[in-house]
């Protein structure tokens, strides 16, 4: 058989547009290079607060009481976030309402991480979490597109 020109452009379109949209999704828990790569970023950079297991701190009385990290795994507040919010504020850290940085709050990881890193970190952070969690954030994110900017799917920020 013949292939129709038609359809072979209709291919070709199909894969561009599987590619554009794949782009879109700076984060894919099935990539396992991204995950294990965000596993040492957050080691590395995010244990230290969040807890090696995503649990929270070891030993929260070392912060301040209005600024303990939060857990981040499955029982954290995180997954009601999309990952723009999640990575506007990796990149950004604590900052008060007129988007200073609040003294000993998080630091902000955009002055020392790729955007490559933050993508990954959240990749990590929601691998820990069930396939059933996953999907339901992943409702937030409609296409990582700037419309989440704003508000992350969750009014503050
Ligand atoms: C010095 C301690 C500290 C470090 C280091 C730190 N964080 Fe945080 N993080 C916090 C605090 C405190 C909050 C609470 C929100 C706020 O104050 O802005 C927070 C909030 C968050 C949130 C929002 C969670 C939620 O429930 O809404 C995410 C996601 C997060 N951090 C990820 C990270 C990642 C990823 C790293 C490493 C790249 C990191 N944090 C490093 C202290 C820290």
């Amino acid at each position: 058989m013949r292939k129709s020109p038609i359809l072979s452009l209709a291919f070709g379109a199909a894969i561009l547009f599987a590619v554009a949209a794949n782009a879109t999704h700076p984060v894919d828990t099935g990539n396992h290079r991204q995950v294990s790569a965000g596993k040492k970023v957050y080691l590395e950079n995010c244990a230290e607060c969040h807890g090696e297991t995503l649990r929270g701190p070891v030993n929260p009385a070392k912060f301040p009481r209005n600024l303990i990290p939060p857990r981040l795994d499955e029982r954290g507040h995180g997954s009601h976030h999309s990952d723009q919010y999640m990575f506007n504020q990796i990149s950004a850290g604590s900052e008060d309402k007129g988007g200073k940085p609040v003294k000993d709050g998080m630091p902000a990881f955009g002055f020392r991480l790729h955007d490559a890193q933050i993508w990954a970190v959240i990749s990590y952070i929601k691998s820990r979490w069930p396939a059933s969690l996953q999907r339901k954030q992943n409702a937030l994110n409609p296409g990582h597109g700037p419309e989440n900017k704003k508000t992350g799917g969750h009014g503050r920020k």
